[in-house]
């Protein structure tokens, strides 16, 4: 057992079951043992996983197109500022280059007081501890983590808190039965971004579900990633896996209007990075210099545009 499972097992033994918001904090964001904080780089080849932003410079080159469009219809300040949440590798440093670029991430950066310009969250939404609840014959209760004989297991909690009881009746179906996750996290979020962001825009890309599509999943949507391959038992090896939970783009969309941020566009990550590169913006994309490099950034728009494309999702919200 690892030492992070040690730790977690014993707080169960001493305290009881865990809420599973608890349980994926520490598996991901432990300082000394959670995944996220590890010498070992998740990311790539060697890791567990690729995102979106590791297909450079295609998918830098295309976000950039479309942050342009919206620093232009702001009348091109001089004070734009991309902040990136959950920024990683900082990928796309090169990317957001020609504005004021602050990266946010667990160890570096914060947002910034009183801005202007875009927060830009890739996979950033979904990275966040969620409760799991239940929902069966009209009684909403909260799932935790226990364990058993030598591992750790599901055991249903205390009925729901009324804060984790609100965000299931808000944003899911009224009929919904089965598991789902609640990401208050996502809504504190969207409350410091709308308090932080004088104008401007929220550009964050994830997948995830709306209200109507809630019912699609009625075991929740959480996975875990290892070596490229993904799987389904979220409690196994807190530490050495990376946990994900899909996005409520209804929480997202409609808290974010509450916290001042409207929607202005809902699409698909295909249809924002062809409308982004509409005009020559595939053209310059695509002329790499060399024949192989022409070929590897191919590769790379094909598999944002059909490998990635459909299954990720981009909300635009505004400040005005
Ligand atoms: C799935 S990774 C995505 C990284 C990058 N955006 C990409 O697409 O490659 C999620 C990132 O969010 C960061 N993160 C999670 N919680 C955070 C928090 N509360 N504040 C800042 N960053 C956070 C993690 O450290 C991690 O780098």
């Amino acid at each position: 057992m690892n030492p992070l499972a040690e730790l977690l097992r014993g707080e169960i033994l001493r305290d009881g079951p865990i809420s599973f918001r608890r349980f994926m904090d520490a598996a991901l964001y432990d300082p000394e043992y959670g995944y996220y904080r590890r010498a070992r780089d998740p990311f790539g080849r060697e890791g567990d996983f690729y995102t979106a932003e590791q297909l450079q410079p295609v998918f830098g080159m295309l976000v950039a197109a479309r942050v342009r469009t919206l620093w232009r219809e702001m009348g091109s300040p001089a004070d734009f500022t991309v902040v990136e949440l959950g920024a990683g590798r900082r990928e796309m440093a090169g990317a957001f280059a020609e504005w004021r670029y602050v990266p946010v991430d667990l160890t570096a950066g914060s947002l910034p007081e009183q801005f202007r310009g875009v927060v830009f969250a890739n996979e950033f939404f979904d990275a966040l501890p969620v409760h799991v609840v239940t929902a069966a014959e009209g009684l909403l209760r909260e799932l935790c983590v226990g364990w058993e004989t030598d591992r750790f297991c599901w055991v249903p909690g205390p009925p729901a808190t009324q804060e984790l009881a609100d965000y299931v009746r808000r944003w899911f179906p009224a009929d919904f039965a089965g598991t789902a996750e609640v990401n208050l996290e996502a809504l504190r979020w969207l409350e410091r971004i709308g308090a932080a962001l004088r104008a401007g825009y929220l550009l964050a890309i994830d997948y995830g579900y709306t209200r109507a599509e809630a019912a699609r999943f009625p075991h929740g949507t959480l996975m875990s990633y290892r070596r490229h391959s993904a799987r389904e038992n979220v409690l196994e090896h807190p530490g050495e896996q990376d946990l994900t939970a899909h996005v409520s783009f209804t929480a997202l969309s409609e808290h974010g209007a509450a916290a001042g941020l409207e929607t202005v566009r809902f699409e698909t990550l295909a249809q924002m990075l062809l409308s982004a590169g509409e005009g020559d913006q595939f053209a310059e994309v695509l002329a790499g210099g060399t024949p192989a490099e022409e070929l590897r950034r191919r590769l790379q728009l094909k598999n944002l545009l059909f490998g990635m494309g459909e299954t990720f999702r981009v909300l635009l919200a505004r400040k005005a």
